[in-house]
């Protein structure tokens, strides 16, 4: 393997593997996670053999602790890694909070916020040590907002962007960066695999939703905030203001 090494979970589709695209046209050797096997290697095949770079594939359920911990004893062995990408998450189709099987949440919790605090420890000593790294940990629009019929879905993407802003605290004066990426609605296979058709979505609600972006605008957006130091990355004007608005409603 060459010296950059980018480690992304979750690429396997949307903006984890628009991530990969852009990181492997950098020449950047990859390690990529995601549970559909045959189209994660498809994925990964085409990869290596447009940018000349090596790109290791790791099935990997993120609601089985195992799977996270093998993840972490890869992350931990890699002593150049210089980007982690926690994007792996899942939606569920909306359903009132008690009714939900308790288990959907447990999965939940596991992959937006157990995975992401394991696998960002696991890499911080090496950044920390090499002086260079950024860890990028995808959130949500949502983390901003109430929702009702998905309280847990916000609400572990909240602790994503919270977590994310305080370990920045801890890294000042080092050679790290993190940030929580939240996008707003972005084109993915996230809405299709619950029924949801993302077109629909954006026009029923138009108080909350822009145009759907596309995800390569998405992580062009991440990697430009990451250039500048910024931690909490909105892409889109529209959403910015959508948040702003909704702050001070709820302190005013
Ligand atoms: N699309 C949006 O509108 C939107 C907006 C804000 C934030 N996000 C966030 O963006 C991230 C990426 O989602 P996406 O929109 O690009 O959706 P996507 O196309 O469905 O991609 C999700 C990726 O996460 C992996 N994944 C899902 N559940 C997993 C699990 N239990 N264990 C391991 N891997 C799992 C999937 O693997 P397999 O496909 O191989 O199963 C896939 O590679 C998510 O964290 C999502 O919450 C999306």
């Amino acid at each position: 393997m060459n010296n950059k090494i980018a480690f992304i979970t979750g690429a396997t589709s949307g903006i984890g593997a628009t991530f990969a695209k852009v990181l492997a046209s950098q020449k950047y050797d990859l390690v990529i996670t995601g549970r559909r096997e045959e189209k994660i290697q498809a994925f990964a095949a085409e990869l290596r053999s447009k940018n000349n770079i090596k790109v290791e594939v790791i099935i990997a359920e993120l609601a089985n602790v195992k799977d996270i911990d093998m993840l972490v004893e890869k992350i931990t062995n890699i002593k150049n890694l210089e980007i982690l990408i926690n994007n792996a998450g899942f939606a569920k189709k909306g359903s009132r909070f008690y009714e939900e099987n308790i288990t959907v949440y447990e999965d939940m919790l596991k992959v937006h916020a157990l995975a992401t605090i394991k696998l960002t420890q696991a890499a911080l000593p090496t950044m920390v040590t090499n002086n260079i790294g950024s860890i990028i940990n995808v959130s949500s629009i949502m983390s901003f907002f109430p929702c009702a019929r998905q309280s847990i879905y916000v609400a572990t993407k909240a602790f994503i962007s919270l977590f994310t802003e305080s370990i920045a605290l801890e890294l000042k004066g080092t050679g790290v960066r993190v940030q929580a990426l939240c996008p707003g609605l972005t084109f993915s296979d996230l809405h299709e695999r619950i029924g949801v058709d993302v077109e629909k979505l954006a026009k029923k609600r138009v108080w909350l939703w822009q145009s759907p972006m596309h995800s390569k605008v998405v992580v062009d957006k991440s990697f430009k905030y990451l250039a500048k130091g910024k931690i909490i990355c909105v892409p889109g004007f529209f959403n910015k203001v959508i948040i702003t608005l909704h702050y001070l409603r709820r302190l005013f």
